[in-house]
């Protein structure tokens, strides 16, 4: 059997690794690898077990550091454990530090890379997600997009060959999890909250976290909401805070960094959702709860035009307004936006046919 190497290192590409790396080995020896850009246990081991991922055959322990410090630690020990593991492919997953090292380091040694949520662009090339996923695209050897627009972004930068539509795999695992977090999630009375009395909100984009003013004007808007804002806290939002010696209002509730289960439950009965994560815009729509996407502009910009997702990083009446029209919006019609949740299944046979 042919062998891959799959790159994860941060929350979302467990989630995204889950239905993956479970189709993947019925045909390959996958080897994982996590880059330990994420390490504490309810940033990363948890989703392990709650996804029944299997678990890494490395861990390289690189953490936490500056863009350069970081990608550059994961660099090199990919790079030996590449010479060491001799794949005959390479997949990566998102635009993270993780996602680039493990391309860049497999192109170098002359292993193709697979990219799974290739052709998203904000393009605002300030995020360095932006930057991670245009270097991440334009090396690598097969594209799987979720959407035809993320095609077209691929051909205006002169990408076409072994580009594939898939569909999003994020999609896969809200199918197959969403109802166990319904009737396995105790977190709505954990919490002591009702369905529709609340609204869930995610911080952690570094345009939003590691500037004063604008972490104060988005806790500043969280505060004029009429219902109870529950958040669950990434720690670089958490550090922040702390720095700036940062309160928040009553109507804020800050918990720990939230399970899978527990945050499609969340998602599932909160009013609507307020964040700056790309993925819970995604499972806000499967899920079909409204979604304001506090940043300047959106990659998943299908879920606006459908008018589900509205983006803003500082209007209050825009936030007001959303949130007023939140039952309105749940009565839209809900087209299948990013495939029908066999992404897994289709990147494996695209794969399988080619890599012998
Ligand atoms: C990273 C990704 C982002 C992704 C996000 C998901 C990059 C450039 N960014 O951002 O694309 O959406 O993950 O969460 O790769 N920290 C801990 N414990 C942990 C993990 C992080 O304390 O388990 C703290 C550290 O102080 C660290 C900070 O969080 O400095 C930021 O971590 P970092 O790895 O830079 O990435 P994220 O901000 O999480």
């Amino acid at each position: 059997m042919s062998k891959i190497c799959s790159i994860i290192g941060a929350r979302p590409q467990f989630i995204k690794a889950g239905p993956l790396s479970a189709a993947l080995r019925e045909k390959f020896v996958e080897i994982m690898i996590h880059t330990g850009q994420h390490y504490d246990h309810g940033m990363s081991q948890r989703f392990f077990d709650e996804l029944h991922i299997p678990e890494p055959d490395y861990n390289l322990g690189v953490g936490s550091g500056g863009h350069g410090a970081q990608t550059a630690a994961m660099l090199k020990l990919l790079e030996e454990l590449y010479v060491k593991e001799k794949p005959d492919a390479v997949i990566v997953y998102g635009d993270t530090n993780s996602t680039l090292a493990g391309a860049l380091a497999a192109v170098k040694l002359h292993i193709p890379v697979a990219h799974v949520e290739a052709g998203l662009r904000s393009f605002n090339r300030e995020m360095p997600e932006e930057i991670n996923r245009l270097l991440t695209d334009h090396i690598s050897r097969w594209l799987f997009t979720p959407s035809e627009a993320s095609k077209k972004n691929l051909k205006l930068e002169g990408i076409t060959d072994n580009v594939h539509i898939v569909g999003d795999i994020m999609l896969d695992s809200v199918l197959k999890y969403s109802e166990k977090a319904k009737k396995s999630s105790s977190i709505m009375v954990d919490l002591d909250i009702e369905k529709n009395e609340f609204y869930l909100a995610t911080v952690h984009r570094a345009e939003n976290t590691d500037d004063k003013i604008q972490l104060e004007t988005i806790f500043q808007m969280f505060s004029e909401l009429d219902k109870k804002v529950i958040l669950p806290l990434h720690p670089r939002t958490k550090n922040r805070m702390e720095e700036y010696s940062l309160e928040v209002s009553d109507n804020i509730k800050i918990i720990e960094p939230a399970g899978y289960l527990d945050m499609l439950h969340l998602i599932q009965c909160s009013k609507s959702v307020l964040t700056d994560s790309g993925g819970i815009q995604k499972e806000a729509y499967y899920l079909e709860t409204p979604c304001i996407t506090l940043r300047k502009e959106t990659e998943w910009t299908e879920t606006v035009d459908a008018g589900w997702n509205t983006v803003t990083n500082s209007s209050k009446s825009i936030i007001l307004s959303v949130a007023e029209r939140s039952d309105e919006i749940r009565l839209l019609p809900h087209p299948d936006l990013y495939g029908n949740g066999n992404s897994a299944a289709e990147i494996v046979n695209i794969l399988s046919s080619e890599i012998s």
